[in-house]
């Protein structure tokens, strides 16, 4: 991190990071682990959580700009996490917190199963090379966990500018029974609540097509 950002993390991390119990590995969580959202933010409010949400351009934005609803960003990368308490501070997003963990921990052991309004992916990794798309992050695995952690009807939006994996994302959301599409035809419309970060621009520069998907999930039995 450079010296800001570490400057950032030691003043601001206190007010913005939940600090969770580690397993092995340094962004693990420990099963069992579970936070009190009412307690975490301090009310009863919709949560909307983000997975890898990078340099926080897009939550931030969002936490800005809808006060009435608490947001969790998800990362790994510690000093994107530095810059999003940055810009959190600066806009005076005081409904926005931070975990610095591997996401599919997050969903199966800290947050309490159906707490969850919206769960935002836009742009994860896309692991490009046949031999690396084993490591991409949505699975049948993943929309088991997410299907855990979103309310009944809550909603899983995702985003990608690769084609494969964006037909990769739809052919595993189909078969996750949890869920059903919220759009009609090939592709969900652009989702308006997402701002434009510096991975969509690239991916639009290059001329990719910017594929979103969403998926509700259905009523528990
Ligand atoms: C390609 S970037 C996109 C960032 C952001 N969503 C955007 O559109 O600008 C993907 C991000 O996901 C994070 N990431 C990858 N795997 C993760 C995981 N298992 N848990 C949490 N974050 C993860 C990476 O550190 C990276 O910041």
């Amino acid at each position: 991190m450079s010296e800001a950002q570490e400057r950032a993390w030691g003043e601001l991390a206190p007010r913005y990071v939940i600090d969770v119990p580690r397993d092995a590995a340094a962004t693990s969580i420990l099963p069992d682990s579970q936070i009190d959202p009412a307690a975490v933010w301090g009310r009863d409010a919709p949560l909307i959580v983000e997975i890898g949400s990078g340099q926080g351009h897009a939550i931030v934005h969002a936490a800005s700009s809808r006060p009435d609803v608490d947001f969790l960003a998800i990362e790994v990368f510690r000093a994107g996490l530095a810059r999003t308490m940055l810009d959190a501070d600066r806009a005076g997003a005081g409904n926005l917190r931070l975990v610095e963990a591997n996401a599919p921990e997050v969903l199966e052991h800290l947050l309490p199963a159906a707490s969850v309004d919206e769960l935002w992916v836009f742009f994860p990794d896309p692991w490009h090379k046949k031999k690396h798309t084993k490591r991409r992050l949505v699975t049948g695995e993943f929309a088991a966990v997410a299907a855990t952690a979103l309310k009944d009807g809550g909603v899983l939006r995702l985003a990608t500018d690769w084609e494969d994996y964006a037909v990769q994302m739809r052919d595993v959301m189909t078969g996750a029974g949890d869920f059903e599409p919220a759009f009609t035809g090939e592709w969900a419309p652009r989702f308006d609540g997402r701002v434009l970060t510096a991975f969509e621009r690239k991916g639009a520069r290059v001329g990719r097509d910017i594929r979103d998907l969403a998926y509700r999930r259905r009523a528990r039995s």
